[in-house]
């Protein structure tokens, strides 16, 4: 069976981006696909240092995250969009993941896997210029990112008790969900 790998890179607590790819995850999950949603607060890593990995190796939480990386075949990622672009959590996170270890291919994590990505903001943008640097973060690791992609505008209107309640949205959602699981699935 496709699995799938969900999180956002925010650890807030009633995070706008863990909302909507809980729903994305959803549409995947319906589509056929494994999905396992995790939340980045689960992974705490310290802040990327070269002479502190060679020193100490890669720490715990951050293997985890790789390990997780390396067992699925696709990602449904969805970003908060800090100052137009994504925020250091989960560029650390996919930092410390991109980090070969004994026995292991480079990029293992990343390459020929299948990522979906969204964004949602309060904002009228719904940061939509985050999806921009975070595509060609992922297609540099050999990630091959979904054309369709998904910026939720003004989220904060259209959620109600911490989830996403607007039937467009959850619409679009889902469909970006269920068009990962087929694209990894067609790839696997
Ligand atoms: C440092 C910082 C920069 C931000 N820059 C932007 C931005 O460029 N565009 C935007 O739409 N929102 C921006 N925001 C607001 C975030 O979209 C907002 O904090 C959002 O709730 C973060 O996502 P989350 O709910 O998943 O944590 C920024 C927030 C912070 C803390």
């Amino acid at each position: 069976m496709t699995k799938i790998l969900a999180f956002a890179g925010s650890t807030r607590k009633g995070s706008f981006n863990q909302a909507i790819v809980n729903v994305a995850a959803e549409g995947a999950r319906e589509a056929g696909a494994e999905v396992t949603v995790i939340d980045l607060a689960d992974y705490q890593m310290p802040l990327f240092n070269e002479d502190e990995e060679a020193k100490f190796g890669i720490p715990e939480k951050a293997q985890a995250f790789k390990a997780l990386l390396m067992s699925h075949d696709g990602f449904l990622i969805a970003s908060p969009e800090y100052n137009s672009s994504y925020p250091a959590l989960l560029k650390n996170a996919i930092d410390w993941a991109s980090r070969m270890e004994e026995g292991e291919k480079p990029l293992q994590a990343y390459r020929g896997k299948v990522a979906g990505i969204m964004a949602a903001s309060a904002g009228g943008l719904g940061g939509m210029r985050v999806l921009v640097v975070l595509r060609m973060l992922l297609e540099n690791l050999g990630t091959i990112v979904l054309p369709n992609q998904k910026a939720i505008a003004k989220v904060n209107t259209l959620m109600e008790d911490g989830e996403i309640t607007d039937v467009k949205a959850i619409k679009q959602l889902k469909t970006l969900g269920k068009e990962t699981a087929e694209l990894t699935a067609k790839l696997g």
